[in-house]
């Protein structure tokens, strides 16, 4: 008799499409268990509101979660892990991984001249949680910080279909004109960190856009979350079958959806 896997429950959570950059990276990773995806269509986007509202909205994302017994939470957000995380953690008893600007790139280059720019919301830019990580980890101050008004929506819109494509274009040319204004006074611009999870969707666009290299800690986020996972629940993470569930709300009064995982292709679709 073979004995089927279930699969751990994995909870990830943004204020829409955003975590999907993180869910594919989970998916490869750890492709037998089941994805509980839940998004906050109706309080998206996160990246203008303040930090009571966010802890609210998180506490409330979580007990959702909870009540289909995930065993871990991904905050596939950097704006809620900025705002909220601290809270969640104190609050609830179950793990989260939360995601952070990948500052820590600059540890990793040759090019010690290198400048860079790191695109975040501007909920993101202005919180405690990063200034102090750039603090510790870029001294002197190496990295730009660019707030994005309103890329992460346009990115949603344009996957939901609610705009065409060459609003989308015209609006990203807009939202990238001053990274391209920064490139003129910084020669040595190098590279753009995606601090937002929205922004791989279309990282391939903003890469032709700006002619910067991009990076973005996906696959770190992934890993991390998979040790939490060994380390709290002797899970033995199989490869093997490709069974993973994806189990989708858009919005929190809907309810569960299956979805195929070809809907994540979509995103690559983009532009
Ligand atoms: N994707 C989220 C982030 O990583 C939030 C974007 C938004 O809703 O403004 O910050």
């Amino acid at each position: 008799m073979t004995i089927q896997y279930i699969g751990m429950k994995i909870g990830v959570v943004d204020s829409g499409v955003g975590g999907f950059s993180v869910l594919t990276e989970l998916y490869k990773l750890m492709p037998a268990e089941q994805y509980y995806y839940l998004s906050d269509q109706d309080h998206a986007p996160y990246g203008n509101k303040d930090t009571d509202f966010l802890v609210k909205r998180l506490h409330l994302l979580t007990n959702e979660l909870l009540a289909e017994q995930v065993d871990l939470i991904v905050v596939a957000c950097h704006t809620a892990t900025a705002q909220a995380i601290e809270s969640l953690r104190q609050t609830f008893e179950l793990p989260f991984v939360g995601i952070e600007p990948y500052l820590n790139v600059l540890n990793t280059q040759a090019d010690k001249s290198e400048n860079y720019v790191v695109l975040v919301t501007e909920t993101t830019a202005n919180s405690d949680r990063f200034l102090k990580l750039k603090q510790r980890l870029d001294p002197a101050a190496l990295i730009n910080i660019f707030a994005c008004k309103n890329l992460a929506s346009l990115i949603e819109s344009y996957f939901h279909d609610e705009i065409s494509l060459k609003d989308f274009n015209d609006g990203l040319e807009r939202e990238l004109e001053l990274v391209l204004e920064l490139k003129k006074s910084l020669p040595n611009l190098g590279t753009a960190i995606l601090g937002c999870t929205h922004y791989p969707l279309i990282q391939k666009q903003i890469e032709d856009a700006t002619q910067l290299k991009t990076v973005f800690p996906g696959a770190a986020i992934a890993l991390r979350a998979q040790e939490r996972l060994r380390s709290l629940f002797a899970y033995s993470a199989p490869t093997s079958p490709k069974t993973a569930g994806f189990h989708y709300r858009r919005r929190v009064d809907d309810s569960w959806q299956y979805k195929p995982w070809n809907y994540l292709q979509k995103v690559s679709d983009i532009g």
